[in-house]
């Protein structure tokens, strides 16, 4: 890594601050063993600021966080003080929809065979990267509601698929595929009763042409569901819509230890890339130190790599998988200590 890098920190609300701390004390022992450049700031969107404001997020900052960063590190946002979630749309799908994140990468690595829960699945079996496109399909608002709160209430919510859409986040999956050495990418449809996935399909197959060295398989959603579950070692590669991506990658997302551990990459090549676990704020859990950091400290750990600090990235990654092969970790995980003491122990590790 050579000039600095700046990135943006929105810590968000519930379990959020408290995993983004532990997940700064571990990239402060990186930054300090590995010599990295690295410019914070600290934003406070969120819904204290929301509620004291009245401003979710300004305009302006959303131009900045797409022009003056290299990447955002999110915690998570959804506050029960704001139950119509208004502050977290404008800022999480705002960041996605506004600075066009259209991959959304989700990994899901059985860290240690203890912690999964298929029974005679080993972390050889659970090893899959899930490409979800993350600025379309039903997350796009057209529609409405008519008639709301009578007996005729209509709700409708189109599916938008865009061809360059479609095209991108496939060729991503591919290409990704590609440079990891993977030999297979499957990708996740309804077109049996969605006559417009036929769509993913033909693009699907035209794009994968091109890449003549790794198999391609289309499956109904439902059936990869099953399957995921069944015999999750068949796949590598994953790529779907915005719906079936989110509910899949939760899926794998147990598989590979639950929400603890669950990292997430929004991009768009060449851009600014915005970082965030998948879990969300956990409200009954804020404020008890019981949540567990690891999926920030995964999450930071993608973005280290994305930042060009592989050597960092793989220091922190190394330093979750030695935690968890010595069963220190929260409760979740099997674990006895609290969030700031599994923070430390991570950053004590990555600093040896
Ligand atoms: N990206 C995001 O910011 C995001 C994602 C999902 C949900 N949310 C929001 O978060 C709020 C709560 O939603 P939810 O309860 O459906 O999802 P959640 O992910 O917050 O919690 C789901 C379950 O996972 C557990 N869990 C989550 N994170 C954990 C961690 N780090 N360690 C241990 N256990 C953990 C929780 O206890 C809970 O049982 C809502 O406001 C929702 O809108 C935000």
């Amino acid at each position: 890594m050579s000039a600095t890098r700046r990135v943006a920190v929105i810590p968000g609300d519930g379990i959020g601050p408290e995993v983004i701390a532990e997940a700064l004390k571990v990239l402060e022992a990186a930054e300090k063993k590995f010599k990295l450049a690295l410019a914070l700031e600290r934003l406070p969107y969120g819904a204290d600021y929301y509620l004291k404001t009245g401003v979710t997020i300004p305009p302006a900052e959303m131009q900045r966080l797409g022009r003056d960063f290299d990447a955002i590190l999110l915690g998570a946002l959804g506050d029960p003080r704001v139950p119509g979630n208004e502050h977290a749309r404008d800022i999480l799908l705002g960041m996605r929809f506004q600075l066009d994140l259209y991959v959304n990468e989700r990994p899901a690595r059985l860290p240690h065979e203890r912690l999964g829960p298929l029974k005679g699945k080993t972390p050889k079996d659970i090893d899959l990267v899930i490409f979800r496109e993350n600025t379309e399909g039903l997350y796009v608002s057209v529609g409405g509601t008519f008639k709301q709160g009578t007996p005729d209430e209509i709700a409708i919510a189109e599916e938008l698929n865009t061809r360059k859409g479609v095209e991108r986040i496939i060729r991503h999956a591919f290409e990704w595929a590609k440079a990891h050495g993977k030999t297979r990418v499957a990708m996740a449809d309804k077109a049996n009763a969605i006559a417009a996935h036929m769509l993913w399909r033909r693009v699907f197959d035209e794009v994968g042409a091109a890449y003549p060295t790794i198999e391609r398989r289309v499956m109904y959603v439902d059936a990869m569901a099953m399957d995921l579950v069944r015999a999750p070692e068949q796949f590598q590669v994953i790529v779907t819509g915005n719906l079936f991506g989110d509910i899949l990658s939760d899926l794998a997302s147990m598989l590979a230890g639950g929400l603890g551990l669950a990292p997430s990459a929004n991009r768009h090549p060449g851009r600014v890339a915005m970082f965030e676990p998948v879990h969300g704020s956990a409200p009954p859990m804020a404020g008890k130190d019981v949540a567990n950091p690891m999926a920030a400290v995964l999450t930071l750990a993608m973005m280290l790599e994305t930042l060009g600090a592989g050597d960092a990235a793989r220091a922190v990654e190394g330093a979750v998988n030695a935690a968890l092969a010595e069963g220190v970790g929260t409760a979740d995980v099997g674990g006895t200590l609290g969030t700031r003491a599994v923070g430390d122990w991570l950053a004590q590790r990555v600093a040896k």
